[in-house]
């Protein structure tokens, strides 16, 4: 099996600088060997380039969904990239960059799979739309703008229109997991579209062991060979573990269960593609910035088939 490891250094859907350098630590860390390991043949595309742009000069301001033109056209580039690897039989493993890459990704592999299942990791959400953000950053978005039923095509945001050509994903085809700061318009649609959201509170319940047969469970239950796509936020694990990211919130999941989310997808043999995002190595001083990289550079191993024996 061929992985086509994918750079996507996105920072404009936040406010931060240095999710750009997300991609590069991995590699750095030993990725590509760690990968050949595993037994898989590794290809790397050129990292994407977000700041060659022709639509937005000078740039536009729109405070509901900001550099709407940046995202929306640099996630149209991973998107058709995306597209390319799965066409070529790849397997297209994505390191972000802020998680406003979602919307190219996920566009690409709902696409390219229709009947792809989505497992969302993350302490948020990521269902704002620009109406609802209460900070217009769009690494809050991009299930909101891609999800049926909640956005019409004219509300897209400038420089997304091109998610209009597009399909959508239909709400009982993604379970998230490790929600805990997730905002009222987001709640009120996660109860109204019956999304499965598995939150800290149901981990703290069941176990992790559980909430993962759960969330396999309803992905799988109709098609046992469905494909599934995991977006993996680093910012779902607690900040003890993984301090180096934008938007930490406090009470995630711990180091083992961070882990066994990627190990328990890896062992379900539906994955077909992958992303993890949202490291910040400038956001976190000493060995911080290094322990979340490496933790970042297990779960990619971990959801690529590592094991522990
Ligand atoms: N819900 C907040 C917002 O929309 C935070 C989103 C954080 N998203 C992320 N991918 N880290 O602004
Ligand atoms: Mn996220
Ligand atoms: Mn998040
Ligand atoms: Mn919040």
């Amino acid at each position: 099996r061929t992985a086509n490891v994918i750079s996507a250094p996105m920072t404009y859907g936040q406010p931060y600088v240095g999710t750009d350098c997300g991609p590069r630590w991995l590699k750095e860390a030993g990725l590509r060997s760690m990968l050949s390991n595993l037994g898989w043949r590794v290809k790397e595309a050129p990292a994407l380039d977000f700041d060659d742009f022709s639509v937005h000069k000078p740039p536009k301001v729109n405070n509901s969904a900001k550099n709407s033109h940046i995202v929306g056209e640099g996630t149209l580039k991973l998107a058709k990239l995306v597209e390319e690897t799965i066409v070529a039989g790849e397997f297209p493993l994505i390191l972000g960059g802020d998680h406003s890459i979602g919307l190219g990704s996920l566009a690409a592999v709902l696409k390219a799979r229709p009947d792809v299942g989505i497992i969302w990791v993350d302490a948020h959400a990521d269902l704002n739309t620009p109406n609802s953000s209460p900070s217009g950053n769009m690494h809050g978005m991009p299930i909101g703008l891609l999800m049926d039923g909640v956005l019409t095509p004219d509300e897209m945001p400038p420089g997304c229109e091109w998610v209009n050509d597009y399909p959508r994903i239909s709400p009982d085809s993604i379970v998230y997991v490790g929600l805990r700061d997730v905002d009222s318009e987001e709640r009120k649609l996660i109860r109204k579209l019956n999304i499965k959201a598995f939150t800290m509170t149901d981990i703290d319940r069941y176990g992790i062991g559980r909430v993962m047969e759960m969330s396999l469970g309803h992905l799988l239950q109709d098609n046992p060979d469905r494909p599934l796509h995991l977006s993996y936020d680093i910012d779902a694990v607690d900040p003890v573990f993984a301090p180096a990211t934008g938007t930490t919130v406090r009470g995630g999941l711990t180091f083992r269960e961070a882990h066994y989310v990627a190990e328990s997808v890896a062992a379900s043999g539906n994955l077909a593609s992958a992303e993890i995002v949202e490291l910040n190595p400038n956001l976190s001083d000493g060995s911080g910035a290094t322990e979340t990289v490496d933790l970042g550079l297990q779960i990619v191993t971990s959801l690529m088939g590592k094991s522990i024996i």
